[in-house]
């Protein structure tokens, strides 16, 4: 075990996850376990540089597991990218005596707390929070399963009044860049059409498929389309479009948006949680830094950030194949 670290911090950043209050409760437990002190730093990365910390025992983190958000906030931290803000970071660090971080957060947090540690020596692990599901090295991570269930949820209620009407509804759902979400939960909820950030379907063949549809006697449509999808402009052009092209569907437009990322976590999403909290504790008091923890054939495995930040296309191919056939 490692001597040299006696107090141990623990932050949020990124856009927050369901799920997230549970790793920051492992995390503080798992240091109480090892009669270790812990402090919690506010709005994630920029809590740092503004030596925004509070000391927490297990009972600050009694009745959050079953919490949406986080309740040590997030932020996205321009400063942090600054060499000036990260050394101001450093300085308050030293100054509070912490010796090591657990960071929650997605690839834009894991890039920053690798420079830190590349520029500072610093421990740092990390712990996948994201509802996109889009880092390298981890099968999952913390809030997706939370997220893809209130989609399905959303869809399903949306699907009723699509039914009741014959309408074509495109809904929006979250993924900037990854079509994670929207191809799982299009699947999930029965949609016609997923379209997703990897594969650019083209507005042609959104059409030809739209009327082979309608021709095999469906009467309404759902389309879900990923945030990031490059077919149209945006959401409400491709709308418009398909208005252009289809006369026998009335098109509407439904936009998922921030519900997204709330609510309370799933049972799954608070057990990953929960285990990787316990993991990273006990991966910086083996001496292991520089490292995200990840779920890797349903087990707890560590990732050097320097992979876990690479951006590589985690699309299943064979997950569109179902959506295809499926949807027939
Ligand atoms: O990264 C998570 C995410 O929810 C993306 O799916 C989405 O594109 C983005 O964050 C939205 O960020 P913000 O809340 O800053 O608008």
């Amino acid at each position: 075990m490692s001597k040299n670290i006696n107090k141990i911090a623990v932050l949020t950043s990124g856009g927050d996850a369901p799920g997230m209050n549970a790793a920051i409760r492992a995390v503080v437990r798992c240091c109480a376990f090892h009669k270790l002190e812990c402090s919690g730093v506010f709005r994630g990365l920029q809590g740092l540089i503004d030596g925004d910390f509070k000391e927490l025992g297990p009972r600050s983190v009694k009745n959050i597991i079953n919490r949406g958000g986080t309740f040590l906030k997030s932020a996205r931290s321009d400063e942090f990218r600054t060499k000036a803000g990260r050394q101001k970071a450093y300085d308050n660090l030293k100054k509070t005596g912490i010796d090591a971080i657990v960071v929650i957060g997605g690839d834009g947090t894991f890039r920053g707390a690798k420079v830190f540690n590349d520029e500072f020596d610093f421990p740092i692990v990390g712990i996948p929070g994201t509802i996109d599901n889009d880092i390298n090295g981890t099968d999952i991570t913390i809030g997706y399963d939370t997220a893809l269930n209130t989609v399905i949820e959303a869809i399903d209620k949306i699907r009723d009044t699509a039914n009741s009407h014959n309408r074509l509804f495109l809904v929006e759902v979250m993924g900037r860049d990854a079509g994670n979400i929207a191809l799982n939960a299009g699947i999930g909820a029965g949609a016609e059409e997923i379209l997703i950030p990897e594969q650019d379907m083209g507005k042609d063949r959104l059409i030809a498929s739209l009327k082979r549809s309608e021709k095999s006697g469906k009467t309404s449509s759902i389309v879900v389309v990923s945030e990031g999808d490059q077919i149209g402009k945006n959401i409400i052009e491709l709308a418009d479009y398909i208005r252009e092209n289809m006369d026998k569907y009335e098109v509407k437009v439904t936009v998922l948006g921030h519900i997204q990322r709330g609510g309370s976590p799933s049972c799954a999403d608070r057990v990953l949680a929960s285990r990787m909290g316990v993991t990273a504790v006990d991966a910086l008091l083996n001496g292991e830094r520089d490292i995200m923890i990840g779920k890797s054939h349903n087990k707890i495995v560590s990732v050097p950030f320097s992979e876990a930040i690479k951006l590589e296309n985690k699309i299943d191919l064979d997950l569109i194949r179902v959506a295809d056939i499926t949807s027939i």
